[in-house]
């Protein structure tokens, strides 16, 4: 099994890089069953399976030369469209300090990370999984152009590891169209370390498999996924809730390979339903939905009954209602959607998108 420690390079054969630069998309990626609770150094406390999205990504450019006086400090610049971003800063020193040991060339250049999603920003999406997912796949570039005999399987799964280093869920946007993240008995090879391919052949009922995100509220969540994985230590229902994503992740497993619609349906809404629980039932307890949230919800209960057709929702650690259904259902659920959901979004705002297939290198 791989240990983190075998993600720290032997000394590098090849230094004769002095600067360049790469530019990868990394998508955002919706759970299935859900991460929330975790250990030390972004260890899940519960494995979870998520759809790649397709159209809300993170394009990065990483353009990287050597200092000409190496430091002890990190030294980069950051934009977002074009503009400089101070306040993204923070985030990025500390992810190079949690992947320093595993990048040990990062103190030896200076960088300009240049950065833009296909989604508005403060549209209330998070973009730190797309976002790390980008940087990770960049910075591999990179550590590869030291070490140009590493495999493609390496390559991938380190990039999983150090996006997971930077944001627990960005480990799933790096490949697609499903990913699972997290040691269960269930999924052979999985690992807490990195995100893994779904190993069985999924299901042609979820093939273009449909997410459109309504963008119920574009405000500063009232508690960071930071504040509501941390209140899931001495949380009462923790253990319980851990041991469930365990057989949700097998059930689920059944589900994509089966095309179970019916099942998948209702087993994806308990997952949105339980996670938001967990916050509420936490100490401090806190609610993130709003009421719009739960009137889309409504809705769309009214018309799957009415209609019978298998849509259904998934929320995360926001506002937002992630609706997902059949490719084949795409016209009457847009319909349906433009009729009676978008009057609950914030300047009727949704995004149109689908599963995908994970990062790409541009150029
Ligand atoms: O990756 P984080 O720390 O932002 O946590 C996100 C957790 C959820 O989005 C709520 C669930 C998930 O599995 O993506």
């Amino acid at each position: 099994m791989t240990k983190a420690t075998d993600f720290i390079p032997q000394a590098y054969r090849n230094n004769v890089t002095e600067k360049g630069s790469f530019q990868w998309s990394a998508p955002s990626n919706i759970a299935l069953v859900k991460y929330w609770g975790k250990k030390e150094n972004q260890i899940p406390a519960n494995p979870s399976i998520s759809f790649t999205l397709n159209n809300c990504k993170t394009i990065t450019k990483l353009e990287f030369e050597l200092k000409d006086n190496p430091s002890e400090n990190y030294s980069f610049d950051l934009f977002l469209e074009g503009k400089p971003k101070e306040d993204f800063k923070p985030k990025m020193q500390k992810f190079f300090e949690r992947v320093e040991v595993y990048l040990p060339f990062l103190k030896d250049f200076h960088f300009t990370i240049s950065t833009e999603n296909t989604f508005p920003h403060s549209s209330g999406i998070a973009s730190s999984a797309s976002g790390m997912g980008a940087m990770a796949v960049n910075l591999m570039s990179i550590e590869k152009l030291f070490n140009p005999e590493m495999t493609d399987d390496y390559f991938w799964q380190k990039a999983s590891f150090l996006a997971r280093l930077g944001s627990g869920s960005a480990c799933r946007s790096i490949k697609g169209s499903v990913v699972v993240w997290g040691e269960n008995d269930s999924i052979e090879n999985s690992s807490d370390l990195y995100g893994v391919e779904f190993p069985e052949i999924v299901h042609s009922n979820f093939q273009k498999y449909q997410d459109t995100i309504l963008l119920v509220d574009k405000g500063e969540k009232v508690v960071s996924s930071t504040v509501g994985h941390e209140l899931m230590h001495n949380h009462p229902f923790a253990q319980n809730r851990f041991q469930q994503a365990h057989e949700n992740l097998a059930r689920m497993k059944q589900i994509l390979v089966e095309g179970n619609l019916d099942k998948f349906v209702e087993l994806v809404e308990s997952e949105a339903l339980t996670l938001h629980a967990m916050m509420m039932t936490s100490m401090p307890y806190f609610i993130l939905m709003k009421p719009n949230t739960l009137e889309i919800i409504n809705k769309i209960w009214k018309f799957r009954q009415q209609s019978g057709l298998q849509v259904c929702f998934t929320l995360d650690a926001g506002a937002n209602v992630h609706v997902l259904y059949p490719n084949k259902n795409k016209e009457e659920v847009l319909q349906f959607i433009k009729n009676e959901l978008i009057v609950y979004c914030q300047n009727q705002q949704y995004i149109c998108d689908e599963i995908g297939n994970g990062a790409l290198q541009l150029k």
